[in-house]
């Protein structure tokens, strides 16, 4: 079966962990704990194909070292910033940057992933900016809430899977 490398990146606290437990569980954990690295195995039906992900939720608090080996590792990613973070958005675009340095000369796939839509209440970044931003990038952009489920966040890692393995 195909394998599929997957980071997720973004700054501390946006919800990468939350994201990849939903994912995996289809629960959500309050408690934060700002975990160091773990990668989980996960197997999944895309299109009628078997596909093997490893996914890799980073820190986002690790070093400038740990980042590149995980850049370097990693087929796909997704990039994730809080919608109720502005100072988290505003770090989507060095992450870009990151990921285009160590790739290079190869393009980078990667999604982008407005987390915590469930705290509208409190957002500092519209919709409008996560999709201009995505358009900017040439990249799919989902909006979603770890906590509630909304946004279709399998959706978001199968669509990467997806471009990751038409490269
Ligand atoms: P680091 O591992 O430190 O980089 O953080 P992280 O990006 O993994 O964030 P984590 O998943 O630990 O979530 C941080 C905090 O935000 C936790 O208290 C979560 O419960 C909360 N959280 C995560 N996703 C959501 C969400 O969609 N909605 C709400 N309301 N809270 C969320
Ligand atoms: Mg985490």
């Amino acid at each position: 079966t195909a394998e599929v490398k997957i980071a997720i990146l973004g700054r501390a606290g946006v919800g990468k962990s939350a994201l990849v437990v939903r994912f995996l569980t289809k629960r959500f954990i309050w408690e934060y704990d700002p975990t160091l690295e773990s990668t989980y195995r996960h197997q999944a039906t895309i299109d009628d194909d078997l596909v093997t992900m490893e996914l890799l939720d980073t820190a986002g608090q690790e070093d400038t070292i740990q980042r590149e080996g995980h850049v370097r590792w990693a087929d796909g990613f997704a990039i994730v910033y809080d919608i109720t973070d502005k100072g988290s958005f505003d770090e989507v675009l060095p992450f870009k940057n990151l990921l285009d340095e160590i790739k290079k000369p190869k393009n980078v796939t990667f999604i982008l992933v407005g987390n915590k839509a469930d705290l509208d209440h409190c957002r500092q970044v519209s919709t409008e900016e996560g999709e201009k931003l995505a358009t900017e990038l040439a990249c799919a952009f989902y909006e979603c809430s770890a906590c509630t489920g909304e946004g279709n966040i399998s959706e978001a890692f199968y669509e990467l899977c997806r471009e990751v393995r038409r490269r």
